[in-house]
């Protein structure tokens, strides 16, 4: 038997329950449906003995898939056609550098929330090609929560607002969108679509695939056609977002793998029952973990306040470092990978998007205890 062959059986005998409960914050874990559905897929999709993977990005099967991934996000948004969606290539940071390169008109200034070590690299990418301000900086807090509207003091008349709704290193979220009357933009890559928000009140909402959505190598980008009638003139036609609009994200050969699986994971989201039954699940899986931080008796000590905490990145450390690596190196023996926090923050992180099982969950809140009993 080839390795491949083998291979191949090891995937079709392996359950959901007995795969390592992956903490990843990204490349992420992904449903267990969308992810059997890929692999019958990849050998022949919608019945024409062609796989996914080796289909033209023009015929009738991949308009198919481009044209459910679109309604997918539509309706998980809830956004009308005053808003284009649209798949690019490249992730989170091609956006930072594309909003700044289409929207940041001369002359005028873009404002960003800076929560974070993403936020931050979101406005330098932009600083290359126009004046920016920074409407808030929680550098000295080591962003530890994100800001509360007094905390926020933007330039006059900003060409956009840009935050991060979701600061995936320091585990920290905002429960309501930024206050303003400017257009609004916001890189939710780490949690598109794992609770309500009000995308049709943004210009443009962006999230790279490779956390909550799909593959790494695509983006999905929701934006008002009001914000494209600002487009700056003058780019390359790769680079306007315009252009992608026109030729519904095929201006050339897209990512089809990664927009094939969002369109799964929009479909997955949808059967589960949207984004408010994703948004309580996500509720009670994070509840698990912050109750065995929050009963620990100081032990496990959150980054987050608790104004601002993420239900996707969970991020906790003890008083000692060398305690902290003995736990990641227990949890790993007892199948719990991709603990180690961000080098910035250090500690643990665990991240639990839509498609991470509850009894992962219960699982680390379980040897959490355990931990702090016999270490405390
Ligand atoms: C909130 C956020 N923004 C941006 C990025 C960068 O995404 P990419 O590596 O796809 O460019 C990440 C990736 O971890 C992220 O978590």
């Amino acid at each position: 038997m080839s390795q491949t062959q083998s291979a191949n059986d090891a995937v079709d005998t392996l359950s959901n329950t007995e795969r390592t409960y992956n903490f990843s914050a990204g490349p992420a874990v992904l449903p267990e449906e969308v992810l059997r559905q890929a692999q019958r897929d990849l050998w022949d999709i919608d019945g024409t003995g062609i796989g996914v993977l080796e289909h033209s990005h023009r015929d009738a099967t991949i308009d198919r898939v481009f044209e459910e991934a679109e309604k997918g996000c539509r309706e998980l948004a809830g956004i009308g056609d005053d808003h284009a969606v649209l798949f690019l290539s490249g992730g989170a940071c091609q956006q930072f550098a594309m909003l700044a390169m289409n929207f940041l008109t001369p002359g005028r200034t873009g404002d960003y929330l800076v929560t974070g070590n993403w936020a931050r690299t979101a406005r330098s990418y932009a600083d290359s090609y126009g004046s920016t301000h920074a409407a808030y900086d929680g550098t000295d807090c080591v962003f530890d929560h994100v800001p509360a509207p007094e905390e926020i003091s933007y330039s006059d008349d900003p060409v956009y607002v840009h935050y991060c709704s979701n600061n995936t290193i320091y585990g920290t979220s905002y429960a309501e969108p930024p206050r303003t009357e400017a257009p609004l933009i916001a890189d939710m890559s780490s949690e598109m679509f794992s609770r309500p928000w009000d995308y049709s009140a943004h210009a443009m909402t962006y999230a790279c695939a490779q956390k909550n959505l799909g593959p790494a190598g695509g983006s999905c980008v929701i934006i008002s056609r009001e914000l494209l009638e600002r487009t700056n003139q003058g780019l390359p036609k790769i680079f306007r977002y315009e252009d992608h609009v026109a030729k519904g994200s095929r201006l050339n050969t897209p990512p089809v793998f990664t927009v094939y699986m969002m369109g799964l994971a929009f479909r997955w989201i949808s059967e589960q029952g949207g984004v408010d039954q994703m948004a309580s699940r996500n509720r009670e899986k994070a509840g698990l973990i912050y109750d065995a931080i929050d009963g620990s008796g100081g032990f496990w000590i959150p980054h987050a306040r608790e104004d601002s905490r993420s239900m996707m990145n969970i991020n906790f450390r003890t008083t000692d470092p060398e305690l902290d690596k003995r736990f990641i190196q227990e949890a790993h023996q007892h199948g719990m990978s991709a603990l180690k926090g961000h080098r910035s923050v250090g500690g643990m992180r665990a991240s639990v998007y839509n498609a991470f099982p509850r009894q992962g969950c219960v699982q680390l809140a379980e040897m959490m205890r355990e931990f702090a009993r016999t270490n405390g």
